[in-house]
């Protein structure tokens, strides 16, 4: 027996940020967050289970892997094919549209195509709601890039209220992401052992416990597109999970010269009347967000700039998407 389905998705930047759980196993998050689907890059899936298939196989950008990673698609798929009373075991195929290895997170795309793929391979006919908790279990900021635009997810306190939300359609504000690539990058730790360390900083719970506002600020300002309250609340809310990084232990640094050269220029652009804001996640690259109107001037300047790799550019994105799969042999 082999049934195949292939999905798409965008990853996500977040504007409030997910950092560290209540419960590391479901990956229930200690706050909600909010975020925009990067229209631009996706993660592309075909989940192909197969009777003949001795255990899950997984083929990353045409390589194959194994070990965690391996692990981690197989826990998602598990939990797949609990819900089909099912136990064949899958050929996974995904590739990414941007560069690896350029420190750009791919797990919330990877993990939201890999379950709508798979959740439609064995015809589960699951709803929104569903796949986002699902993908939320392989990678947290999984469960922002089921739905499409601007999205909110709600923490919760177990599986079933915690999930994701559009709050705006890609239409409702033609927001621009560069994302810029900062040179003399090194391997960082990553997020799954990152949030761990979250609670061991003494900030963290001051974090946690002012979310509720800045969701409310960052959600009013990208309802009514207004873009100095989200500029200061985007960067506020960065500053704040790297303050926690930073003071966790051990501290997590992800910024190089380089971040900060970024962040310094784009407040000043700012302060000269540029609509322009910074947000960064795990990693030393800088998302450089601005509105549509801004964007041709806000370029001119970034690669103006010394230390920087190269720039990639987002827009808003749709939801997660099924795709024509392709059988292929095994
Ligand atoms: O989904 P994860 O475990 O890769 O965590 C994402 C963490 C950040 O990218 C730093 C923040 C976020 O909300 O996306």
């Amino acid at each position: 027996m082999i049934s195949t389905a292939a999905a798409a998705a965008h990853p996500n930047i977040a504007f409030i940020k997910y950092w560290g759980n209540q419960d590391d196993a479901l990956r229930i998050p200690a706050n909600g967050s909010i975020s925009m689907n990067l229209d631009g890059l996706e993660t592309r899936t075909t989940v192909q289970f197969d009777t003949s298939l001795e255990g899950d196989r997984l083929i990353l950008n045409g390589e194959p892997v194994q070990g965690d990673a391996l692990a981690r698609v197989s826990a998602t798929l598990d939990r797949i094919r609990q819900l089909a009373d099912l136990q064949t075991s899958a050929l996974v195929r995904s590739e990414n549209s941007f560069p690896t290895g350029t420190g750009i997170a791919s797990s919330a795309s990877a993990f939201a195509a890999l379950t709508l793929a798979g959740a439609t391979a064995l015809d589960l006919c699951l709803s929104e709601r569903e796949l986002s908790q699902l993908a939320r279990t392989g990678s947290g900021s999984a469960s922002r890039s089921i739905p499409g635009g601007f999205v909110e997810w709600q923490a919760g306190t177990d599986h079933e209220s915690s999930f994701a939300t559009s709050i705006a359609g890609p239409e409702h504000w033609d927001l621009v992401d560069y994302i810029v690539l900062v040179s003399g990058q090194h391997k960082v730790v990553g997020s799954t052992q990152g949030h761990q360390l979250a609670g061991t900083s003494p900030l963290q719970a001051a974090r946690v416990a002012d979310a509720d506002r800045r969701l409310e600020l960052c959600r009013k300002a990208l309802l009514e597109r207004d873009f100095p309250v989200l500029a200061e609340i985007v960067e506020q809310d960065s500053n704040l999970m790297h303050s926690v990084m930073m003071t966790s232990r051990p501290p997590l640094y992800y910024w190089e010269p380089g971040t900060m050269e970024i962040i310094n220029a784009v407040r000043e652009w700012r302060e000269h009347g540029l609509q322009v804001c910074f947000t960064i996640d795990a990693g030393p690259n800088v998302h450089v967000l601005c509105p549509g109107s801004d964007a041709e001037a806000v370029k001119r300047r970034l690669t103006s700039l010394a230390n920087i790799k190269s720039i990639l550019k987002c827009t808003p994105g749709g939801p997660a998407w099924l795709l024509e799969p392709e059988i292929s042999g095994v």
